[in-house]
């Protein structure tokens, strides 16, 4: 790690959490912990906790969990080193230099120096875009009317026509190949390296912190792609930033715009709607949708006005509601996107225009009507079911009456007709309707039987369609078959839950230790986290400073595996400690993790005289009681 263990854990114990985290989170008292709304999802009643004893936080909800530390590299997106900074400076903790190996630190600092290479990058080709070499570049962004402030407020830059300039400039600065090859700037292939961007207008990326973390580029003239974007990689996670967010996030409207590009976004900021924001090269996805969570609860979305953009927004608005973003939509037309409506109409039409968004379910429901010829009595009738079965959408009685007025006024169809046609839907669609509105905001077109989807999709340009790729991909990802190796997995869940929770107990009441004395040991916890887990409590007990928090510290550099240490923690113990019930299931816990560990270990016993002992230690937990008294 990087630094020592005993600076680490100084740190962490010197910054209370409940201090730290209500910087964030509005937190109240309940019992003997804080609860508040998680950060790290989207809910309605707080399921996040934090807990002063344990000094860790744990979110009932989504499983989001860890100490001071691993918050804030959750939250504010920081490395290790960044996270330990920023608390030390907290606690006026002055951190020893690093001594550490050269391998070591080198791994440690990869991260460090990608931004810096990124950093040195964006100053190079905002350089040359003031050179005579960059005119192409300038002269491009003057025409497209962006002033000499908004390119400096932007970085905006120019890649060279030469082939690998950027690449013999970092050279200079002393980086090495393998690291430039992580930084996504260069083609390397046998016979040489050069820069990927060439000839193109550069936009910078910054993450909320105004770190660059990748770029655009837009060819000049025509060329294709028109748009080449940064590849992934250590620092650029394409699905987790939004461009132009680290300016918008401190707007003071209560609302976000979503764009579509970079120019959008560039042009709308420039306009004075400094809270525009843009998914880049990629749809919208849940992890956009959650980052913007943190910054607002309503988006208009400014998507073109042409069928590829009318597809994005039907694509983002479930996505948004999923995470409890409330979403309109702007009329662009007769332009095609805000870069081009506010350079024909002005701020103050597009002002307008966002004040007339429309909400994003009555906008869903004319694109439905689209695919449908309503002049066709049958068409008609086809379209009106369809409007019912999407205002199924709505489990709230009160609120689908809401949507059922507003539908039968901007459609004209009769109120009474209409909420009896979606009473009788939900009749005849009976409990499956229940299951299915989960996703019906995924699949409420492709349900409907109009055709509308398919229609409005035709003729999307390429780009786009391997956006669509991805998404579809990370749908299928995420739907819920069962796989064959499901039993095992549920028992080995069983045998897992007995031992989180058997560790939670001696958590929360260390004296409890004396129960399990010579019955359990960190041996019983099988799984390679849970027995290293398990090995630091016992240890920590014997040795008088057990503490959860400072376990995690352990497992600070895999995300993975700190959340589920910290689950270990965190199992909701159900009855009050103390009460009978809990005594009776502590010791129900107590035998079940021992027996599984007997059961374990009679299965793999590497010879008979093994095996008696584990029969005889098998027979002796049938009697096995835990006293209380
Ligand atoms: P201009 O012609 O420069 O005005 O482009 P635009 O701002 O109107 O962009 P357009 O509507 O063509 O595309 C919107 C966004 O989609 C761009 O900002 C890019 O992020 C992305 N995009 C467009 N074309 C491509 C492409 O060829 N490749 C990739 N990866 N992304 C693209
Ligand atoms: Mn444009």
């Amino acid at each position: 790690m990087y630094y020592a263990d005993d600076v680490v854990e100084e740190v962490r114990s010197r910054n209370d959490i409940v201090d730290v985290v209500s910087g964030y989170v509005k937190l109240q008292k309940k019992g003997s912990s804080y609860f508040g709304l998680c950060p790290f999802h989207h809910e309605k009643s707080p399921s996040f906790s934090v807990s002063p004893n344990k000094q860790m936080y744990y979110c009932f909800g989504c499983g989001a969990g860890g100490n001071v530390i691993t918050f804030l590299m959750e939250y504010e997106n920081y490395t290790f080193p960044e996270a330990l900074k920023v608390l030390a400076d907290r606690a006026g903790i002055e951190l020893p230099k690093q001594e550490m190996s050269k391998e070591a630190r080198a791994q440690a600092d990869l991260k460090m120096t990608l931004l810096e290479i990124n950093k040195l990058a964006a100053n190079y080709f905002h350089y040359q875009l003031k050179q005579p070499q960059g005119r192409a570049g300038y002269e491009y962004l003057s025409k497209r009317c962006l002033s000499d402030d908004t390119i400096r407020h932007f970085g905006l830059g120019y890649s060279n026509k030469t082939s690998n300039d950027l690449y013999r400039y970092l050279k200079g600065k002393g980086y090495g190949d393998s690291i430039l090859k992580e930084s996504g700037l260069f083609t390397i292939s046998e016979r040489g390296t050069w820069d990927k961007f060439w000839n193109r207008v550069m936009f910078p990326i910054m993450d909320t912190n105004n770190r660059v973390i990748g770029f655009g580029g837009r060819v000049m003239g025509e060329g294709e792609p028109k748009y080449l974007n940064s590849p992934e990689t250590k620092l650029f996670d394409k699905s987790r930033n939004l461009y132009g967010l680290n300016f918008a996030r401190s707007t003071r409207e209560k609302y976000f715009l979503i764009c579509e590009g970079y120019m959008d976004v560039i042009a709308m900021h420039q306009a004075g709607f400094t809270n525009a924001v843009a998914s880049l090269g990629t749809a919208f996805t849940t992890q956009h949708a959650s980052l913007l969570k943190r910054y607002t609860s309503q988006v208009v979305l400014t998507y073109d006005s042409d069928d590829a953009g009318v597809k994005a927004a039907l694509r983002a608005i479930p996505i948004l509601k999923e995470v409890g973003i409330s979403c309109k939509v702007l009329n662009m037309k007769p332009y095609k996107d805000p870069d081009e409506f506010i350079k024909n109409l002005g701020a103050d039409a597009f002002r307008k225009r966002i004040d007339e968004a429309k909400n994003s379910f009555l906008f869903e429901i004319d694109i439905l009507k689209r695919g449908y010829d309503l002049e066709d009595p049958e068409q008609k009738t086809n379209f009106h079911t369809a409007v019912a079965k999407k205002l199924l959408e709505f489990p709230d009685a009160l609120e689908r009456d809401n949507y059922i007025q507003a539908v039968s006024r901007e459609q004209f169809i009769n109120y009474q007709d209409l909420k009896q046609l979606v009473s009788r839907t939900a009749a005849r669609l009976g409990p499956a309707w229940a299951e299915t509105r989960q996703t019906a905001g995924y699949r409420g077109y492709t349900d409907s039987g109009g055709p509308s989807l398919a229609a409005v999709g035709a003729g999307e340009r390429g780009a786009r369609e391997e956006t669509l790729y991805e998404q579809r991909g990370s749908l299928a990802a995420g739907g819920r078959t069962r796989g064959p190796g499901q039993r095992k997995r549920e028992k080995d869940d069983g045998a897992k839950q007995s031992q989180r929770l058997l560790l939670t107990w001696l958590i929360e009441d260390p004296r409890l230790f004396d129960k399990i004395q010579g019955i359990i040991t960190p041996d019983d916890f099988k799984d390679e986290l849970y027995h290293t887990v398990a090995q630091m409590v016992f240890d920590g007990h014997a040795a008088g400073n057990l503490s959860p928090a400072g376990i995690l510290n352990h497992f600070i550099n895999d995300e993975t595996q700190y959340k589920e240490a910290a689950a270990l923690f965190n199992a909701s113990l159900k009855d009050s400690l103390g009460s009978e019930e809990q005594k009776k299931a502590f010791s129900e816990t107590v035998i079940k993790v021992r027996k599984n560990s007997l059961d374990e270990a009679s299965r793999t016993a590497a010879d008979i005289g093994q095996l008696q002992e584990i029969i005889k230690a098998q027979s002796a937990l049938k009697t096995l009681h835990i006293s209380f008294d």
